[in-house]
């Protein structure tokens, strides 16, 4: 059975692994390359993993995105979540459909737009973010993953304290996570856990630190390394250049300790 590809859909054109276009299929929208146009309108009613061919007669594949696809292609204001982590930190959660999360800052919108995903249709992601210019962004790259409708974004300071209480999860992504400590304790769901993620161990150690003064148990710190292999022939071994660091990633769970 194949899908077929709708107005509105955005599409992943495939041209080969270095060359790729996340684009919205819809009437009379083009897509040009150097390897010529491509008509995206002509793509309607096609079954999903279809070829294409440019005006230059080159082919591209058409492919359903994956949330990594999304995440990559995502418009950037800020640093990002790169899929590696975005992955570790869902798992670490104890949130799916229907849970409500806390998330700051929002940035690009990229962490949200996963946590979006996982807990719609009947879940919210809040997020709280300083900078308007961003949100704008964040936006943009949402109503992309169709997932806006499950988002409520805030121009918050996050340090200044969360508007909603008894939460599934907490996720911060701020230069600041040690001052949301307290905040996250407050409003979590006792068993439920605070993620943070940091580019520094000097961030870690005052995250952690405070996680533990507050009271969260099985506090813990991870930093994932993603390495390609490049399979050929007798020639098959791991990418020579690859991304050496974007983060460390804290997990703690909220426990009551006077029951
Ligand atoms: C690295 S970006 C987040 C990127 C995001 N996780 C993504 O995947 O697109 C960090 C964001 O935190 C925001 N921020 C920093 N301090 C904040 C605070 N106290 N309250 C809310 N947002 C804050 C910054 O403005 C910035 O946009």
């Amino acid at each position: 059975m194949s899908e077929t590809i709708a107005s509105g859909d955005y599409v992943l054109l495939f041209l080969d692994e270095k060359r790729k276009w996340l684009v919205r299929v819809r009437e009379g929208e083009v897509l040009h390359t150097h390897k010529g146009v491509v008509d995206l309108g002509s793509l309607m009613g096609m079954p999903y993993g279809c070829m294409v061919k440019s005006s230059k007669g080159e082919e591209f594949f058409v492919v359903k995105p994956t949330l990594a696809d999304f995440a990559l292609k995502a418009k950037r204001a800020t640093q990002i979540i790169y899929p590696k982590d975005l992955g570790f930190i869902l798992m670490n959660l104890a949130v799916g459909r229907g849970s409500r999360v806390v998330e700051a800052g929002t940035g690009s919108g990229v962490l949200t737009g996963v946590l979006a995903s996982w807990v719609m249709p009947e879940g919210r992601v809040y997020s709280y973010e300083v900078r308007e210019e961003f949100l704008k962004v964040a936006r943009k790259n949402l109503e992309r993953m169709g997932v806006m409708d499950y988002v409520e974004l805030k121009n918050k300071d996050v340090v200044e304290g969360i508007e909603e209480g008894d939460v599934d999860a907490v996720v911060l992504d701020m230069a600041t996570p040690w001052l949301v400590v307290g905040h996250a304790y407050r409003v979590l769901k006792a068993g439920r856990v605070m993620a943070s993620f940091s580019p520094t161990i000097e961030q870690v150690q005052k995250t952690v630190l405070e996680m533990e003064k507050v009271g969260f148990v099985d506090v813990r710190t991870y930093e994932c390394f993603l390495r390609e292999m490049i399979v050929k022939e007798g020639r098959t071994r791991p990418e020579s250049f690859i991304v050496g660091h974007t983060g460390y990633i804290t997990f703690g769970r909220k426990v009551i300790r006077d029951i």
